[in-house]
């Protein structure tokens, strides 16, 4: 035991049967079966959550990972011991892998409870995987640590450098507007992942492995190393070791995911022009923890926080290029006035110091100076308005700038079989200066908020060379994709938000400078429309996880977790309006 108050150890978490010397014996009795010695028996236990699976492309190299980490572990004095959660892979789990996010997150968080272990290891990549594996490791209270399967190199397409997914977009784009053919499009399906990893561009993944750096939660410069890269097994080394130093410094979550530290995710959010789905996990992970992210005031901290990090889908390089230029080290650096230096990381640390340890910066042309931002402020944006009384986000450097300020007709599609079913008819009154709107792809319309925010440009206006048109939901987009594109309207569609009630040829106003959607329809009309919309309710026929999802399931503007996951008290709210209050360098 590490003290006489609290059992460590196999000791810790004992099986009920009435008898804890029993049940202590019994437990031994069986771990011996697996060939340990009482030597390794006696040592501090690291558990590892092994999140490999054959439907995880993402994650194929979790097993030179884990065993990296147990190197690590063994280093250290501890005993490693790995145990299987759910996987999540982002186009392997149907309706959207959204919808099991939270399973995950309560798969984590009760067998890091259940099993006896001192630390725990969480190997995440994939999309949901690092949100859930954060927010179950916050409830649970123990030292836990993050580490990543890292991002997929790229591949070469007739000498041009492609790498998913972006220019899976960019190239599907091109297909449904006939620039490119069957065998074309055939030879870039073939290039796309090079190798195994996570999507090699600043989507969902690279973004929530770069808010793990900067939450302080993840071995420093643990954020960039590919997957397939010699640096990537050594983070996962570090990573072993300091998971048993953090048992004896009893670092468990709430003294790192504390609210500087949130502001910390939120900023490298915005400087590396991360994904839209970043700030939905971010506060569901914050929530676990009692922490409210309020949109407004995200918008302010936006607009003074310029993006740096000149990545697809909001520049051009990828994550390969980002870890050679210095990884996220490099971009701390340049915003470290924006930053509190003082939060605590997983090294005993604090962040600031582990900025000032690392391997000096060098001239380099992937991580901007901040003077010269790939985009001035505010990657994102936060939306309100009529069509959104509880808010809608575009991201906005990746969107079209002759596009931001704009008034057009609604397209309207009821639901994404009904945009299925017309988008591509050639007799769609649809021209570019339309608004396409996407009603129930929302966090219960769905169900599961799934990534189809990003409507397709209807393929008759494709084949006239349209790249880009206004775009609005209630659902997300994949982190890898670009346009002027609305979404996370809230409150959804299927709850009877606005967005339910926009009609074929309604005028809708998007001005992101006001920083406002506007249904330019009277105020007695919406009233009226509202009112004789249908009650919800759910089918009295559902069950199992549906039924728990659907009954409890909360919006975009409180992260879509489960009501009865989150903290029952807010105990602060984030980020403060201002930088903190140090210095800058
Ligand atoms: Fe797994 Fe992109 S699909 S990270």
């Amino acid at each position: 035991m590490t003290d006489n108050a609290k059992p460590s150890g196999l000791r810790k978490g004992l099986t009920n049967y009435g008898d804890e010397g029993f049940s202590m014996f019994h437990r031994r009795a069986f771990i011996k079966g697996a060939g340990y010695t009482d030597d390794a028996l006696s040592r501090p236990i690291v558990a590892i959550a092994n999140t490999g699976s054959g439907y995880n492309p993402c994650h194929g190299n979790v097993p030179q990972l884990i065993e990296a980490i147990k190197r690590g572990v063994m280093l250290a004095g501890g005993l490693p011991i790995e145990f299987p959660t759910i996987s999540l892979a982002e186009g392997f789990a149907h309706p959207t892998s959204m919808y099991l996010r939270n399973l995950m997150s309560m798969d984590t968080e009760e067998m890091i409870r259940a099993q006896p272990m001192d630390a725990v290891v969480l190997i995440g990549g994939c999309d949901k995987t690092v949100p859930a594996q954060l927010m179950g490791a916050a409830a649970a209270g123990i030292p836990a640590i993050e580490v990543v399967t890292g991002p997929m190199l790229t591949g070469s397409y007739r000498g041009e450098r492609i790498g998913a997914c972006t220019d899976c977009r960019r190239f599907w784009a091109k297909f449904r507007g006939d620039e490119i053919n069957q065998q074309q499009i055939d030879a870039v399906n073939t290039q796309l992942v090079a190798t195994v990893g996570t999507c090699s561009v600043m989507g969902t993944a690279s973004t929530m492995a770069c808010i793990s750096e900067a939450l302080g939660i993840m071995a420093p410069g643990g954020a960039t190393a590919p997957a397939v890269s010699a640096d990537r097994i050594r983070v996962a080394e570090r990573t072993g070791a300091l998971a048993v130093a953090m048992i004896g410094q009893n670092l468990t979550p709430d003294k790192i995911l504390t609210p500087k530290a949130i502001e910390n995710g939120l900023r490298v959010l915005l400087a590396v022009g991360g994904s839209t789905n970043g700030i939905i996990h971010l506060t569901a992970i914050a929530g676990r923890l009692g922490i409210k992210i309020d949109l407004e005031q995200l918008d302010s901290m936006a607009r003074e926080t310029p993006v740096l990090v000149d990545l697809k889908p909001s520049g051009q390089h990828y994550m390969e290029d980002l870890h050679k230029a210095g990884g996220l080290t490099t971009v701390m650096r340049e915003i470290r006035h924006l930053l509190h230096l003082d939060a605590m990381t997983v090294t005993g640390r604090t962040l600031g110091e582990e900025i000032d340890a690392a391997p000096e910066s060098f001239p380099q042309d992937v991580v901007r100076p901040l003077a010269e931002p790939i985009y001035p402020q505010g990657g994102i944006a936060v939306l309100r308005g009529n069509l959104a009384p509880g808010g809608a986000i575009i991201k906005q450097s990746a969107a079209d700038p002759g596009l931001m300020e704009h008034e057009g007709r609604a397209v309207v599609f009821e639901d994404a079989d009904d945009l299925a079913r017309r988008m591509d008819d050639p007799d769609l009154d649809v021209t570019a200066q339309d608004v396409l709107v996407l009603k129930r792809i929302g966090p219960v319309g769905a169900p599961g908020m799934p990534e189809a925010g990003y409507i397709p440009i209807p393929r008759k206006l494709g084949r006239q060379g349209v790249k880009d048109m206004v775009r609005i939901s209630d659902g997300r987009m994949s982190g890898t994709a670009a346009g002027t594109v609305v979404l996370h309207v809230t409150p959804e569609a299927a709850i009877g938000g606005p967005l339910a009630i926009v009609q074929n040829g309604d005028r809708i106003r998007l001005s992101v400078k006001e920083r406002s959607i506007e249904l330019k329809v009277s105020d007695q009309e919406i009233a009226r429309r509202l009112a004789a919309l249908p009650k919800l309710q759910v089918d009295p026929k559902e069950r199992g996880y549906r039924k728990l999802f659907l009954t409890t399931i909360t919006q975009a503007d409180e992260g879509c977790d489960f009501d009865f996951l989150k903290a029952t008290d807010t105990t602060a709210t984030v980020p403060q309006l201002g930088k903190p209050k140090q210095k800058a360098e």
